[in-house]
């Protein structure tokens, strides 16, 4: 067991002539919670896609558990215990609820759908609907609950707050917080700055897909330079 769960070394992503991450390093601790944030296209999803084998780095490596796993494809990452809720939650909107659920558990007994329905009671409720009839925020809810059947020791989350009321993100947050109180580790992606260095230990701002800034999430918050240069967010 090495105290990283995560390390990304030296990482680079293009697509044909567009490099969409160059030269990005970062690790998340075992039990931590890190986020990644930035500006529209400053490469986030790219980073994360790398991480889970979705999307192929150019040059790089990652580490996950200690073994190297750059390119290694995501099915097999998912098993071991690397997983990803992606962004606009890609929930199957004709399948129901509970069929969603099964599709996460797809590679084990699928004994913790009932774990994720008594953290989300709503999710049980409504377990033979469709999952399309769903509000934006449960069908987030759904997308979160998919990836904890798979029972991850690292969850990737790529903008879970995006689209959603202010009191649905707090809910989002929460759970996030409850996910990582479990023993989860948690690596999230944001647009959302503010709410995910709050919630983070360590934060990472990405610019042009490079690491602009590093730091405890809130002392990068603290920092009115990195705020106004970086994160188009008002100080103070
Ligand atoms: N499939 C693709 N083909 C070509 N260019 C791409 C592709 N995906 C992303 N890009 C480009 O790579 C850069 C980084 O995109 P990426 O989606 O990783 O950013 P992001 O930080 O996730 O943005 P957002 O906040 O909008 O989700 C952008 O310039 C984007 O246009
Ligand atoms: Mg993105």
């Amino acid at each position: 067991m090495t105290e990283d769960i995560l390390t990304v070394e030296d990482l680079a992503v293009s697509y044909g002539r567009v490099q969409a991450v160059r030269g990005v390093s970062f690790t998340v601790p075992r039990g931590a919670l890190v986020t990644l944030v930035g500006a529209n296209g400053a490469g986030k999803t790219s980073i994360i896609n790398a991480v889970s084998g979705v999307v192929r780095p150019s040059s790089g490596r990652v580490t996950f558990q200690g073994k190297d796993i750059t390119r290694a494809p995501a099915h097999k990452l998912v098993r071991q215990g690397l997983v990803q809720v992606p962004e606009g939650r890609q929930i199957l909107a004709s399948l129901t609820i509970e069929e969603n659920l099964q599709l996460g558990g797809w590679h084990t007994s699928g004994g913790r759908t009932e774990e994720v329905y008594d953290r989300f009671p709503v999710l049980r409720e409504r377990r033979r609907l469709l999952a399309g009839s769903l509000s934006g925020g449960e069908q987030q809810m759904l997308a979160i609950g998919r990836a904890l059947v798979a029972e991850p020791s690292l969850m990737l989350l790529d903008e879970p707050s995006m689209g959603l009321a202010p009191k649905v993100v707090d809910e989002v947050f929460r759970v996030i917080q409850e996910i990582r109180a479990a023993g989860t580790s948690v690596l999230l992606v944001e647009q959302n700055a503010r709410r995910a260095l709050r919630a983070a230990d360590h934060g990472y701002v990405l610019a042009s897909g490079e690491v602009a800034r590093s730091g405890p999430g809130a002392e990068l918050l603290a920092d009115d330079a990195i705020v106004a240069a970086y994160l188009g967010l008002e100080t103070g």
